[in-house]
């Protein structure tokens, strides 16, 4: 029996289906509201809106629960490679292992970029932001790859999947060696997709570079956790650039530019240098955390808070044990760890902290595993974006796949003032 709601205004009451996810999820399916009532809804920033239907990640934010494909993370973390965790995210399944070599292969046989990009790259303003070169260059991936007459929609899209995939992870590492004034290393085809990222990054002509298991296996898992959080900021901005049936490249470029902000994926980078000012004596922990709760300080305990997870983010503590881990198998020893550490212990112990349900999310303990890795402070949310495209290219698919795919238009209330004459100028005070 499809249970509905009643809305009464007025004399007049309607009834309203509830949609109910498979994980017992409700919704309010308001499609028809304006046309039997005139009325909209109101809800800045959606905390209570759901903007579609999804089959690709499923969150309890009361629980702390995350899952790709019906599969939580931790098992993914624990067994997957972030390759077959993007397939499994695409795809909807995990790929059988012919499948896995035969995407592998397509990752390897994509893996350059057009040698005009390092013109394009060489020619970027010095000292740009990551972030603003990699969205740009993005964009421009449409235009070196410009879509064949020949190929069918299908095909057009999955070799741009392939290609946005496998060489989004070769821009980061280009855009790297060249602000370093650096030679660029290309693509090894005998090297797995996270192990040829290291190596592009830190490989040298004088210095040969070691391809630890142990940074492998934390990149793995660094990107796994990255890869899909249902409908957070960016990939909300990918479905609706999306939804304008503008090509995937531009779409991707549009979710990348929303990740850059440091209340979202930019809050990886914010995390590191909040914790270095800290080590550097400019700030005390207790400090740090009397200015978040401060609400005249628009200052914010960066790490902290979700829109969702009102508790422990499952993937910050996957993260958390992959640090220590990792830190303590190569005898690392990283003064921002502590500090991390002490600066946690003391907010979540902090009334503000336990009533506003603010524990650390995914970007609070990111960084320290990226600096042990040796990635630069700067690149910290590109890591975040190389690892979120999976999860933004299934998302984008699932909607270009509805047969009702509807261009996002929300509506607004106006506030503003009504029919007012045109005054010339010489009328004007
Ligand atoms: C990511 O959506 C996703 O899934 C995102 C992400 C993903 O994988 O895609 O998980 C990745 O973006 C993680 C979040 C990274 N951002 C940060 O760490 C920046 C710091 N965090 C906050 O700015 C904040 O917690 C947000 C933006 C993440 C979420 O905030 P909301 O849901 O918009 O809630 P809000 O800003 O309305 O805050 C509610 C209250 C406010 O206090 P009151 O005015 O009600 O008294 O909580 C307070 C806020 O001041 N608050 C914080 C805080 N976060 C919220 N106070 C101090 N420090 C914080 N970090």
């Amino acid at each position: 029996m499809q249970e509905k709601v009643k809305v009464i205004i007025g004399d007049k009451t309607i009834e309203l289906p509830v949609i109910i996810g498979s994980e017992g999820e409700k919704a309010i399916d308001i499609t028809a509201l304006r046309q039997q009532t005139g009325y909209i809804t109101l809800d800045p920033g959606f905390a209570n809106t759901g903007s579609c239907v999804s089959s690709i990640t499923f969150m309890d934010g009361e629980k702390g629960v995350l899952r790709y494909r019906g599969i939580p993370v931790e098992q993914l973390a624990e067994n997957s490679t972030f390759v077959e965790t993007a397939y499994l995210l695409i795809n909807g399944v995990l790929p059988t292992k012919k499948e896995l070599e035969r995407f592998s292969a397509l990752l390897n046989q994509h893996s350059l970029v057009h040698e005009d990009m390092k013109i394009f790259y060489q020619n970027y303003p010095r000292h740009s932001h990551p972030m603003g070169i990699l969205s740009s260059m993005v964009n421009a991936l449409r235009s070196f790859y410009p879509e064949l007459p020949t190929s069918s929609a299908e095909e057009e899209i999955n070799i741009t999947v392939t290609r946005l995939i496998s060489k989004v992870r070769t821009m980061a590492a280009m855009s790297y060696k060249i602000s370093r004034g650096h030679k660029v290393v290309y693509p090894h085809p005998e090297l797995d997709y996270c192990s040829n990222f290291l190596n592009m990054m830190f490989e040298n002509p004088v210095k040969p570079y070691e391809i630890k298991k142990e940074f492998v296996k934390a990149l793995n898992v660094f990107w796994i956790l990255h890869a899909d959080h249902e409908q957070n900021c960016s990939t909300s901005a990918v479905r609706l650039v999306g939804s304008a049936r503008v090509n995937l490249y531009a779409a991707i470029s549009a979710g990348i530019s929303a990740l850059w902000g440091p209340l979202h994926g930019g809050a990886n980078q914010a995390v590191i240098e909040m914790l270095k000012q800290i080590h550097a004596g400019g700030e005390k922990v207790s400090r740090i955390v009397e200015r978040a709760k401060d609400r005249k300080d628009p200052f914010r305990l960066m790490g902290f808070g979700h829109r969702v997870y009102k508790t422990y983010d499952p993937r910050a503590k996957i993260i958390k044990k992959t640090c220590d881990s990792l830190l303590d198998t190569l005898h690392i020893s990283d003064p921002l760890l502590d500090i991390a550490r002490e600066l946690e212990e003391v907010a979540l112990h902090d009334q503000y902290f336990i009533d506003h349900n603010l524990y650390p999310n995914v970007d609070f303990y990111s960084g320290i595993v990226l600096r042990a890795l040796g990635i630069p402070t700067n690149m910290f949310t590109v890591m975040f974006a190389i690892g979120r495209l999976p999860g933004w290219i299934a998302q984008w698919k699932e909607g270009a796949d509805d047969p009702k795919w509807k261009l996002y238009r929300p509506r607004q209330v106006y506030t503003g003032p009504t029919t007012t004459d045109y005054v010339g100028i010489d009328k004007r005070g």
